[in-house]
């Protein structure tokens, strides 16, 4: 199949390339470089049925010709990340939502399938957890710029729901939940890489507020081979449907993990959230996903560890360190 994936440069967006590749499909990857890196998908130039294009999704002429001729969509390209959220929610608000407009508007024109992929920060303040796909929502003001990210993805699902109840548009919404392996960068304030990282380097890990929040990591593995079969599976289009992995951690404990694991020297450091982000932001104490549905259409079972997502994150590091002389960042 011919597979167009935006964002493919990226941290997911990569790994799907590769995933896909390797299946023998013929994988275009269009992306502007933003936060994704070209030493990402620089391992599959030059190979033969795959195409990488230097771009932005917001370019509508190419993205029609590019979505005219493809057979799927992965919608992977973003504003992501809490920190450049805060640092530029502009930009953010009108990468998310006019990149996705034109994504779907294409796709429903040219009957495309395509996946798109929302967050669990839509779940917002919820304390309900585990989080279900049809729970009501609570969010913040939208004074707190924290939000614009929840608000802008909330939006492109209810545009991606919009197609397929108008037009019966092939489009499946997906959930994710914190996702980590190799290639994620911390420099936009994800923790795991951000911890492993100092571990390494036998620097602090500084764990913003008391630690005692938690979160639930999938290894990216697990959720790229889900995407893929979520959008082979018609009962799953224009339904909303939560990845990642239940079970929970805290970062206080996270951090311990991570310094074990590397055999790393460095100490642990509680920095407050206002110093890291400014006055006025809200965290959210717990964010585990329902699973139920994932299980129930495509059998979803993640099996890698989070003790695998640490090891393989710090060899990722190792290795670039050895490759490049200095930490990839
Ligand atoms: N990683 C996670 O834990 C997580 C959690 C929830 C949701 N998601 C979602 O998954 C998707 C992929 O996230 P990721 O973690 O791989 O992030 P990423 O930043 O590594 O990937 C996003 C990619 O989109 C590209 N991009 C941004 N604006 C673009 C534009 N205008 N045109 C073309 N390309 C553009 C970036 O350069 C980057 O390569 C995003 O939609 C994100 O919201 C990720």
């Amino acid at each position: 199949m011919k597979i167009l994936i935006t964002g493919g440069a990226g941290f997911i967006g990569s790994h799907l390339a590769d995933r896909l590749h390797d299946e023998g499909h013929e994988v275009t990857v269009i992306d502007n470089l933003s936060t994704g890196r070209y030493s990402n998908i620089e391992h599959l130039e030059g190979k033969e049925r795959f195409r990488l294009i230097i771009d932005t999704v917001l370019n509508e002429k190419l993205m029609e010709e590019l979505i005219k001729e493809t057979d799927r969509v992965f919608h992977m390209a973003s504003a992501v990340g809490v920190k450049l959220i805060m640092e530029r929610p502009v930009q953010t608000i009108e990468t998310i939502f006019k990149g996705t407009d034109v994504v779907l508007g294409f796709c429903a024109r040219y009957r495309k399938r395509v996946l798109i992929p929302s967050t669990s920060e839509v779940y917002g303040k919820g304390t309900a957890v585990p989080f279900k796909e049809e729970d009501d929502i609570l969010k913040g003001s939208t004074s707190k710029h924290r939000w614009a990210y929840a608000c802008a993805k909330e939006l492109d699902e209810f545009l991606a729901l919009a197609h397929w109840k108008e037009s019966r548009l092939p489009v499946v919404v997906v959930r994710l939940f914190n996702t980590v392996g190799p290639r994620q960068t911390g420099q936009y304030g994800m923790v795991v890489p951000r911890f492993v990282k100092a571990a390494i380097e036998n620097k602090p890990l500084y764990v913003y507020g008391d630690g005692t929040q938690s979160r639930c990591f999938a290894h990216v593995a697990d959720v790229v081979e889900a995407l893929i079969k979520l959008l082979e599976t018609p009962a799953c289009f224009g339904q909303v449907i939560n990845i990642g992995n239940d079970k929970e951690v805290t970062i206080k404990e996270l951090a311990e993990k991570v310094i074990k694991l590397t055999k790393s020297e460095s100490s642990i450091r509680f920095i407050p959230y206002e110093e890291v982000y400014g006055d006025g932001f809200e965290d959210m104490r717990r964010r585990v996903p329902c699973l139920d549905k994932a299980r129930k259409l495509i059998s979803y079972n993640p099996t890698r560890t989070l003790e695998d997502i640490i090891n393989d994150v710090a060899r990722y590091f190792q290795k670039s360190k050895l490759v490049e002389g200095v930490l990839v960042e």
